[in-house]
């Protein structure tokens, strides 16, 4: 952050709440279609009522690419989604992250080096080009996703992985999917591919950690990355609420482990969870394993439903977190101002790469 901002952060830390919504409300009237505002749904509750529009990763993904009007795409979310907004915007758009200390702890997991060397030792055994897919999850980094466009292969979220999977099937008889093993896991045992035939790459041990025996079976090579979040679900968890609510219904991300979503009666992104919750009767039962501030809003939207968070302990997405009304008042008023702070731009070479990628995926679902 440098000083020379025209509206400086630290003071908007002493305005009150209506103080700081009278202002973002203003600053929005003021910006009107210049700006819009794209939500995740782990938002805080706090900055999630001023989005403009809302999603899960694939839903803002194109939403980004859908809103020429504005100038400036201000992303409260993390820093993939960003980049991904900028990325699929046009070029007379900025995208905008209002705290750049919003990262993806998963999405830190896997980095170019160490994609590109698991792929050199790949080749030594198999012929990479020939007989490998890298699919990169959405969370991470753009590089990796230029990765994905330059080798064939292409980018996935948590709603559309089976597609994407199915696709890659198609084109090459293995997988190399990154960063996050369990959404690997989980989305290749719903299409009945066997545990056995999916192998965990560790980046740090020579050929990650597998013999050349099981390589060659493997169909689908995982990433040793997850979630810090999700990863705190456990089946015991599950089997608790079922004892206590016999015919529960009970709904994870695909991010939890593979022993946490055999459990669960049903499986989906953020957009998913949430339109299953809104679609049942009044006195549905469901318990969801998936980050807090999405699971508090639905509970407070729906109180003629009884919902509840899997875990006993709280599973908060600390870096969604960063992302508060100061930081969203701080990025519009410099708007007004004339300043652009935070803006995300991706090397236009890297990005190109990463659109490649982008686009095939959003060609296939
Ligand atoms: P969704 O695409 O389901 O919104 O998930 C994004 C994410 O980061 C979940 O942890
Ligand atoms: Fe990343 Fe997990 Fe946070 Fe999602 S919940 S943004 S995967 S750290």
């Amino acid at each position: 952050m440098t000083t020379a901002n025209k509206v400086a952060l630290d003071p908007l830390y002493q305005l009150t709440d209506a103080e700081l919504d009278a202002r973002i409300v203003a600053a929005k009237a003021a910006l009107g279609n210049r700006c819009v505002i794209l939500g995740h749904h782990y938002q805080r509750e706090e900055v999630y009522r001023y989005a403009d529009l809302t999603g899960d990763s694939l839903k803002l993904a194109r939403l980004a690419s859908q809103r020429p009007e504005a100038d400036y795409i201000l992303f409260c979310g993390v820093h993939f989604m960003a980049e991904v907004a900028d990325i699929l915007s046009a070029p007379h758009q900025t995208a905008i992250l209002p705290d750049m200390a919003a990262g993806c702890s998963m999405a830190d997991m896997a980095d170019l080096p160490a994609v590109e060397d698991c792929w050199r030792q790949l080749n030594t055994l198999l012929d990479a080009e020939a007989t490998l897919t890298p699919i990169t999850y959405v969370n991470s980094a753009a590089d990796l996703k230029g990765f994905c466009g330059e080798h064939g292969g292409t980018v996935c979220t948590s709603s559309n992985a089976a597609h994407v999977l199915k696709w890659a099937f198609g084109e090459r008889e293995k997988v190399l999917f990154f960063p996050d093993q369990h959404l690997g896991r989980n989305t290749g045992a719903a299409m009945g591919i066997g545990l056995e035939e999916m192998v965990l790459w560790r980046p740090t041990e020579p050929m990650g950690g597998l013999t050349p025996a099981q390589i060659k079976a493997a169909k689908i090579i995982l990433w040793d990355g997850f979630c810090s979040v999700h990863q705190l679900f456990q089946p015991a968890h599950i089997e608790q609420w079922r004892q206590r609510l016999p015919g529960v219904q009970v709904i994870c991300h695909p991010e939890c482990s593979f022993e946490v979503c055999q459990k669960a009666d049903a499986l989906g992104s953020t957009e998913l969870i949430q339109s299953r919750v809104r679609e049942a009767p009044a006195g549905s039962q469901f318990v969801i394993g998936t980050e807090l501030n999405l699971v508090n809003r639905l509970k407070h939207e729906m109180p003629e439903k009884e919902i509840h968070f899997l875990s006993p302990t709280l599973c908060m997405c600390s870096t969604m977190f960063r992302i508060d009304p100061q930081h969203l008042l701080w990025s519009l008023e410099n708007l007004i101002a004339g300043e652009v702070v935070n803006p995300i731009v991706v090397p236009a070479q890297q990005a190109a790469m990463a659109k490649v990628a982008l686009e095939r995926m959003l060609a296939i679902v």
